[in-house]
């Protein structure tokens, strides 16, 4: 079977219901990076740390994986398809993906400091009083400044790919969006976005939403 691997953003989620974050009136327009997603706003005030991932985590719970995540599940009929996220929810993944890497984390999990230890804990809310053998507990999140530990898996599944899709990213965070510098040379690449997205490949772009998109990817690809 042909490899195909996508790489998602949060532009495929926008459909469940989930604010993507560069978007007018996006998560970042909501709330200022630095006070959310850093480790130092962690060490400053991490109850409001841990307040905007208690509020990530109860979205979730009560939103569904949509058209394009299960139409990603379709392509495992004929494709070995392997997704590649940078998004921290679990729809890929209730949609029935077989083979999901996480970049920058996943929200039902938490952590201590070093993440040597991660924990599911589905999706009830986290306090910062709770430890992990007595570290504090954090949420299993990469934010600005951290290393990107599933970065080198990435690499190697994108070297891989026959076919690479790009779906709801704005291709603005690195190192998620140098994957595409991994793609080898012959392979085609597919965008789905419903706003142009400015990278230097060059692209099949399939201008629409995410459930369309990958509809329209699936009568492209079958
Ligand atoms: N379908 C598909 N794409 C959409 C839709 C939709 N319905 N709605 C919006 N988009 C597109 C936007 O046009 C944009 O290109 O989704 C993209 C969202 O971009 P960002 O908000 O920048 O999200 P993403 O690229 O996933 O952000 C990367 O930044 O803050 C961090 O860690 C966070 O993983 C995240 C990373």
């Amino acid at each position: 079977m042909k490899k195909l691997v996508v790489l998602s953003g949060a532009g495929i989620s926008a459909e469940s219901g989930i604010s993507t974050f560069r978007d007018s009136g996006g998560l970042w327009d909501q709330y200022r990076i630095e006070d959310v997603a850093t480790p130092e706003a962690w060490q400053r005030n991490p109850e409001l740390v841990i307040d905007f991932y208690n509020q990530r985590r109860a979205q979730l719970e009560h939103c569904k994986p949509n058209k394009a995540h299960i139409g990603l599940v379709a392509l495992e009929k004929f494709y070995e398809v392997h997704i590649v996220t940078q998004n921290v929810d679990n729809f890929h993944e209730r949609a029935g993906s077989s083979n999901v890497l996480h970049l920058h984390g996943e929200l039902t999990k938490v952590c201590n400091s070093d993440k040597s230890q991660v924990i599911d804990i589905g999706y009830r809310n986290t306090t910062s009083e709770e430890k992990i053998n007595g570290t504090p507990m954090r949420p299993f999140i990469v934010w600005f400044g951290e290393a990107v530990l599933a970065m080198d898996k990435a690499i190697q599944i994108t070297q891989m790919a026959d076919i690479f899709v790009v779906i709801g990213t704005s291709l603005n965070v690195y190192p998620a969006a140098g994957l595409l510098d991994y793609v080898k040379k012959d392979c085609p690449i597919y965008l789905i976005d419903p706003n142009e997205v400015i990278t230097k490949k060059e692209v099949l772009f399939i201008n629409k939403g995410a459930s369309e998109g990958v509809s329209e990817l699936i009568n492209l690809l079958l």
